[in-house]
């Protein structure tokens, strides 16, 4: 692949030239609250009037359709890519709430969960050009290339941790695989492979060294691509959510994160809120219907309000 390819596809990948926003929301593992998150602050964002676009990517695990309170639609992202649809806004299902529809993950894992870098460019790049103004994306669990890749290429990338160290290193070790994806693609952007080998060599003899430490390093042998470099770090910058907490502690944890995070890898990472653990959530699950419909009552009600205000930037 040539420069100019390599920059067009980082040019996609990081979502220039869009016309709605991605909103990507992730977590190293199952059963955290991707779903409910992604569900309900499309729903919030929709009840504000935005044209939202939720997409289900937890390719092979797809619920989203449930946690909407629709059947499972009929057409799904697999029929875009077998070629069975070929027009993708086909793949569209209104939800019953306005302004809000759906797009369907694969109901079966094969194909999607191998998904080429050329299909999902072009996903990518059909879900940017979507007649929306929000497209929220459920990522699937693991650190698979997949999910991280849709994870970067988002304008925002949200992860949902809750406070038990299973979440909590699970957590890490997805951040740890962004960052280190990320990095590819900025060496290859700014084609600072040799510079990178040079800063990793010099500090052989300090196995306890961090990225931030790397990146210092960097700067050190080339002030002008360190400051670069930096640049593009900076704009990787994750929104956490605490989710289920039960006291203090548990929402302290968003603050311990972030400051790991900070300290080990330079990162700056925005703790959006936390969602209280509430019964109302796994009533609304069995009945099928989304929780701020079944519960506009609920606790979490003021949590994901305050949760979508801090991601719209409003204060
Ligand atoms: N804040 C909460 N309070 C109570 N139960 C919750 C809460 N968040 C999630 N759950 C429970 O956890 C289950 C998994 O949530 P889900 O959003 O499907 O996770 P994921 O998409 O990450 O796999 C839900 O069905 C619900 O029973
Ligand atoms: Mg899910």
């Amino acid at each position: 692949m040539n420069l100019s390819q390599q920059l067009q596809d980082n040019n996609t990948l990081l979502g220039q030239s869009r016309r709605c926003k991605i909103w990507a929301v992730g977590g190293g593992k199952g059963g955290v609250g991707k779903s409910l998150v992604t569900a309900n602050t499309s729903i919030c964002l929709a009840l504000m009037g935005y044209k939202v676009v939720t997409v289900d990517l937890d390719l092979g695990g797809a619920n989203m359709h449930t946690c909407l309170g629709i059947p499972i639609p009929e057409k799904t992202l697999s029929d875009y890519i077998s070629k069975k649809v070929s027009n993708f806004s086909d793949l569209l299902v209104q939800t019953p709430v306005k302004n809000l529809s759906i797009i369907s993950g694969a109901q079966d894992e094969l194909g999607i969960a191998n998904l080429k870098q050329m299909h999902k460019n072009k996903i990518l790049s059909k879900l940017g050009s979507l007649d929306a103004d929000y497209v929220l994306l459920d990522l699937g669990a693991g650190t698979t290339f997949n999910t991280l890749d849709f994870f970067i290429s988002a304008d925002k990338g949200v992860l949902v941790i809750l406070p038990e160290p299973t979440s909590i290193e699970n957590t890490y070790r997805f951040i740890k695989s962004v960052y280190h994806r990320r990095l590819k693609m900025i060496e290859e952007l700014l084609d600072i492979q040799p510079l990178i080998n040079q800063a990793m060599n010099a500090k052989i003899n300090t196995p306890q060294s961090t990225p931030v430490d790397l990146v210092k390093k960097i700067s050190e042998l080339n002030p002008e691509m360190g400051q670069k470099l930096r640049a593009e770090i900076g704009k990787f910058k994750p929104q956490i959510i605490i989710n289920q907490i039960r006291n203090q502690q548990d929402i302290d944890i968003g603050f311990s994160i972030q400051s790991v995070c900070k300290r080990y890898f330079g990162i700056d990472m925005d703790y959006v809120g936390y969602l209280d653990y509430d019964s109302s959530v796994w009533q609304s699950v069995k009945k099928r219907k989304p929780l701020l419909m079944e519960f506009p009552n609920s606790r979490l009600v003021n949590n994901f309000d305050r949760i979508v205000h801090k991601l719209l930037e409003i204060n």
